[in-house]
């Protein structure tokens, strides 16, 4: 089942550091967010962040589902939840952003429908202490991406 997390419940950095590097990066955005969480058998196992960006858009901020639990359609099954939470609140675009070399999310974001938009250059670089390296290959660039909603 997937609900909205309460403001008294604690926030599951666990799974949100899964999706962004460090406390300092998600508390950015967090506070501002509604958390939608994944739950099996008492167990948080997956959860998404909706940010509102303005009167028309919102954006998911983090997504993540424990790393044990990937690969099994979990990741789809919540970014069509957030879809038709972001349409039922009446937005007409949903955004996502993620690293230039993070394939994996990327794929399947391009897989659900969304669309490349924008590049926020030197995103990486310049809102995180240190160098961040996927596979090997330092993350640079944002890619932005988004899905009208109809
Ligand atoms: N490379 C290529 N394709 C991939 C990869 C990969 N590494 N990972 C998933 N996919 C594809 C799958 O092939 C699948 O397509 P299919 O159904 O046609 O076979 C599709 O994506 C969906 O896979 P799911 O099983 O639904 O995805 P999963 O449950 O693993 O969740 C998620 C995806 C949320 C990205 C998960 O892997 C995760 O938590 N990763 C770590 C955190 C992360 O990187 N989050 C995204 C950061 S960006 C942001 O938060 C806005």
């Amino acid at each position: 089942m997937i609900r909205l997390l309460t403001k008294e419940e604690p926030l599951p950095y666990d799974l949100l550091l899964l999706a962004d590097e460090t406390h300092e990066a998600i508390n950015r955005y967090i506070h501002n967010s509604e958390l939608y969480v994944l739950e099996q058998e008492n167990e948080m196992i997956g959860v998404y962040a909706l940010y509102p960006i303005s009167a028309q858009a919102i954006e998911i901020k983090n997504i993540a589902v424990l790393t044990t639990c990937q690969g099994r359609g979990l990741g789809k099954l919540l970014l069509a939840d957030a879809v038709s939470r972001a349409k039922a609140k009446g937005y007409s675009t949903l955004l996502i952003g993620t690293a230039d070399a993070a394939r994996g999310p990327l794929y399947l974001y391009l897989k659900v429908g969304f669309k490349i938009y924008a590049t926020k250059e030197n995103f990486f670089i310049d809102n995180y202490p240190t160098p961040i390296y996927e596979e090997g290959v330092q993350l640079k660039d944002m890619v932005m991406l988004r899905m009208e909603l109809d």
